[in-house]
Formats: structure tokens, C-alpha cells, sequence
């Protein structure tokens, strides 16, 4: 099918011209109407984007976001951008200032966390800055000296706050904490959360997407909030998430994604002569975490899965997190080459109707599907993204320039949306989305 589309030189100057729009100043929205904040994990990949363009303001994102991180250590999942209201719940409902100890007085942020991929990012602005003048590489390394306590402190949390029995899994208090809100993944989980009295709101994202298809619905938005009531009531702190919070999950595509991390953080360690314990815990972390993903998976057809910790069930989903393992490796050669087979096949890539051969993030063949709600199966670019530079990571250059090509043609119609609907294309959600145009400037880059 021919698209009519923008050139790849017509696309790339949208995309950077959109991140410009979406420049706040030393932080980037994740989206200019319905996300006028910072998020973590959209700030990670923007910074991927930036980096092509300019290694100094790739590092401001980074630093902005890292000027947010909580003293134990966890990067918060929102940062508020000062003055900007339109999004709820916003730094007034989390209340962290003033509840949990461990919260910066400056800037507001969420109570919760997202997923870790910010190495990654500190890795492609390394790269990039390679490319440059002795200038621009030392505004890199300086970054990388300064901050690379901070994301040692990061892993850290992640590795003992979210995973205290070391199982090498992470655990989740909250389904926003996965970057995939709504996805099917956490219906059995929130069916155990019961909303008690919440205090009265109203959303803003209806207004801002108001067809209510595309978006989470209300029954859903109460147990999201009444998620931070709980919280709340413990001041955020992490001793006390475990038996408060009436969701607990284990991620299994958060823990792969925080093993290749240690992994990638670990390789720029060596490379940067980082002290030798913390290259060490680094390969630890990868390692543990990297058996605690395979430990989750069908030993014939590789798939992963998370576990509820409340119902003490295991949650098999056709969904994206069953291909955790080929983010991390670790799986035998049969059972990773079924899942690989199960990635590009008829349940997932390879669907017949698909309009482009990427990812949705719930299989059309699922009873759980619905191809225009938000996580429960349109396609993601920013995970088309993920996946084909893993891919390319592990050594698969065929099939990451195959994803990379079919990203670029569901990207050509240059609405850079947050989401597609997987059998027409249709541009969904949040158009002008930060991450979008980010990941299709990599691949152009
Ligand atoms: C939605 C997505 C989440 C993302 C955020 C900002 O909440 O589910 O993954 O970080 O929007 O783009």
C-alpha cells in the first residue's frame, strides 16, 4: 500500500521542529495539550531525539529530569512543569512536598515511578557527542561525571526498594508505573482495588481527547486515584508500599527493560573508567534481573509473564510483556527463536490487517483487544522504537531495519500520534506526541 507521506528529509524536519514547539525551555513536554509535563520515560526517549540534534539540549533534559530525582533515589514518573496546570491528578492531588519525606522541595512531582530506560538515552548522547568536536564530547563527559552517582542511586532503588526479596523482578504499586496504564496486563490486579471514599476530581484528559474510546474509563480512573490515596496514607514511603498498597505486581517488562539498562549503563561504565564496585553491582543487577524475567516464561514458546503479588497468580497476557525476554536475552536458543517467531507472526507483526508490520501492544487475536483504546491494542511507536534498536543491539540488523522501515511508514503521515489504530493507520490519542517525533528522529538520524 502506497502512502502518501511526508520524504524522510520533509519528516525529520517536522519532528524537530514539534520538539522545538514542545520545548518548555529546559524540559520538553511529553505532549503539548494533553501531557504538559515531563514524564520520565518519555523524557529518557525525547532525549534519544535530541541527541541527532543537539548533545547539550539532550543533556538539559536529562539534567532536568535528574534535578527531580527523590532522595532515595527514585526518578519520579512526572515532572510538573512550573505554572502549567491542564493535567490532573496534578502536584497538588499527589501532595508529595508535603507528605513524603524523601521528595524534593523543588521541582513538584509525582509519588510514583516509570520505567527505566534512561541509560539508553545516556548512551546514544554519548554516542552522538563522538561525532562532534573535543567541545561537545566534554559537555557529554562532564554530564556523565556528574551525574553518574545519581543513576547509580536510580539502579540502585530500583534493585533494592522494588525487588527487597531479589527476586530480579521489580515490583510495580501502580499500573501508570509501567508506561502502559490500562494495558490488559493489570486487569486482574485492579480488580482487587476497591476505591473507598475518594476525594471529588475531575479529568482533563476527556476534554483534551474527547472521544472516549481512546482513553481509560472512569471505573478505571477511580482506582487509579484511589492508587494514590493508599500511597498517600503511608507518605510515599517505600517500607511501608508493600503492605499498604491494594496493587502490587511484578513487571516483567519493567525488569527486562531494567536489566538491558544495567547492562548499557554497565559498558558505559567500563568504557568511562566508573568506579569498579558500581560497574560490578551493574552486572549483577543485569544478571538477576535477566533470570528473574526468564523464570517467568513457558520454557517451549518463551513468553513472559508478570505475577500479582496480591492474588499470588502469575498473568499471562498476549500482550507486549510476553516479549520481555527478547529485550533482556537469557532465554534458550529454541524458546527464543519460538519467541521471536510469535513476534513477527500472525498474532503480532505478521496479523494479516495490519496496516504496518509493527507491534501492536495487545495481539488482535487476544479476546482482550480493542483497537483504538490507548494500551490495549494500538500501536505505540515509541515501542516500534524500542524494540528495533534491541533488536539491532542483540545483533539482528535484518529485522531491526524491518521495524525501523515499518515505523517509518506508519510515521509518514506525520501527525507523530501517540498511538495508531493497527488495521487503518488512523492517528490516535495525543497527536504531536514529544516521543513519536523522537523515536523517527533517531531512525533518521
Ligand atoms: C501515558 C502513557 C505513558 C506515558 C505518558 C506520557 O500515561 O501510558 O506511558 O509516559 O502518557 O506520554
Amino acid at each position: 500500500m502506497s502512502d502518501p507521506g511526508f520524504t524522510p528529509t520533509q519528516l525529520a524536519a517536522r519532528a524537530a521542529y514539534l520538539l522545538r514547539g514542545n520545548d518548555l525551555g529546559t524540559m520538553t513536554s511529553a505532549a503539548p495539550r494533553l501531557y504538559p509535563h515531563m514524564w520520565s520515560w518519555d523524557a529518557a526517549f525525547v532525549a534519544v531525539g535530541l541527541a541527532p540534534l543537539s548533545v547539550e539540549r539532550a543533556v538539559v533534559e536529562l539534567d532536568t529530569l535528574l534535578s527531580a530525582q527523590w532522595r532515595n533515589g527514585m526518578i519520579p514518573h512526572i515532572v510538573f512543569a512550573h505554572g502549567v496546570d491542564g493535567y490532573f491528578p496534578g502536584p497538588d492531588r499527589w501532595a508529595c512536598t508535603g507528605l513524603a519525606a524523601a521528595a524534593p522541595a523543588a521541582p513538584r512531582t509525582s509519588g510514583i515511578t516509570q520505567p527505566p530506560v534512561h541509560a539508553i538515552a545516556v548512551q546514544r548522547i554519548l554516542d552522538h557527542s563522538r561525532r562532534h568536536g573535543r567541545s561537545t564530547r566534554a559537555v557529554a563527559e562532564e554530564f556523565l561525571d556528574r551525574r553518574w552517582p545519581d543513576l547509580m542511586r536510580w539502579h540502585r532503588w530500583l534493585a533494592h526498594a522494588r525487588d527487597p526479596q531479589e527476586s530480579g523482578r521489580i515490583t510495580l504499586y501502580h499500573g501508570w508505573e509501567s508506561g502502559m496504564d490500562n494495558s490488559p496486563r493489570w486487569d486482574v490486579p485492579y480488580a482487587n482495588v476497591v476505591p473507598g471514599a475518594l476525594p471529588i476530581y475531575r479529568r482533563a484528559d476527556t476534554a483534551v481527547v474527547p472521544d472516549p474510546t481512546q482513553r481509560p474509563t472512569d471505573a478505571e480512573y477511580d482506582r487509579y486515584l484511589w492508587l494514590l490515596e493508599e500511597m498517600k496514607q503511608v507518605r510515599y514511603d517505600d517500607a511501608d508500599l508493600m503492605s499498604a498498597m491494594s496493587f502490587a505486581v511484578e513487571d516483567v517488562f519493567v525488569s527486562a527493560i531494567f536489566s538491558l539498562a544495567c547492562d548499557v549503563l554497565a559498558t558505559i561504565g567500563e568504557e568511562y573508567s566508573a568506579p569498579h564496585a558500581d560497574v560490578r553491582d551493574l552486572h549483577d543487577w543485569a544478571q538477576r534481573f535477566r533470570a528473574g524475567v526468564v523464570a517467568t516464561t513457558d520454557p517451549r514458546s518463551g513468553a513472559a509473564r508478570d505475577f500479582d503479588l496480591r492474588s499470588g497468580r502469575w498473568i499471562g497476557t498476549d500482550t507486549l510483556a510476553m516479549f520481555a525476554p527478547l529485550l533482556c536475552g537469557g532465554l534458550p536458543r529454541d524458546a527464543e527463536r519460538a519467541l521471536v517467531r510469535a513476534f513477527e507472526g500472525p498474532r503480532f507483526c505478521g496479523h494479516p490487517d495490519l496496516r504496518y508490520a509493527v507491534p501492536p501492544s495487545t495481539s488482535p487475536v487476544s479476546g482482550d483487544f480493542r483497537a483504538r483504546e490507548y494500551w490495549r491494542g494500538p500501536v505505540w511507536p515509541v515501542m516500534t522504537w524500542l524494540f528495533s534498536w534491541v533488536f539491532a543491539r542483540r545483533g539482528w540488523a535484518e529485522r531491526s531495519r524491518h521495524l525501523r522501515a515499518e515505523g517509518l511508514r506508519q510515521a509518514a503521515d506525520g501527525s507523530f500520534a501517540e498511538y495508531y489504530e493497527p488495521f487503518t493507520g488512523e492517528p490516535l490519542g495525543s497527536m504531536q506526541q514529544s516521543w513519536t517525533a523522537a523515536a523517527v528522529l533517531d531512525w533518521l538520524g
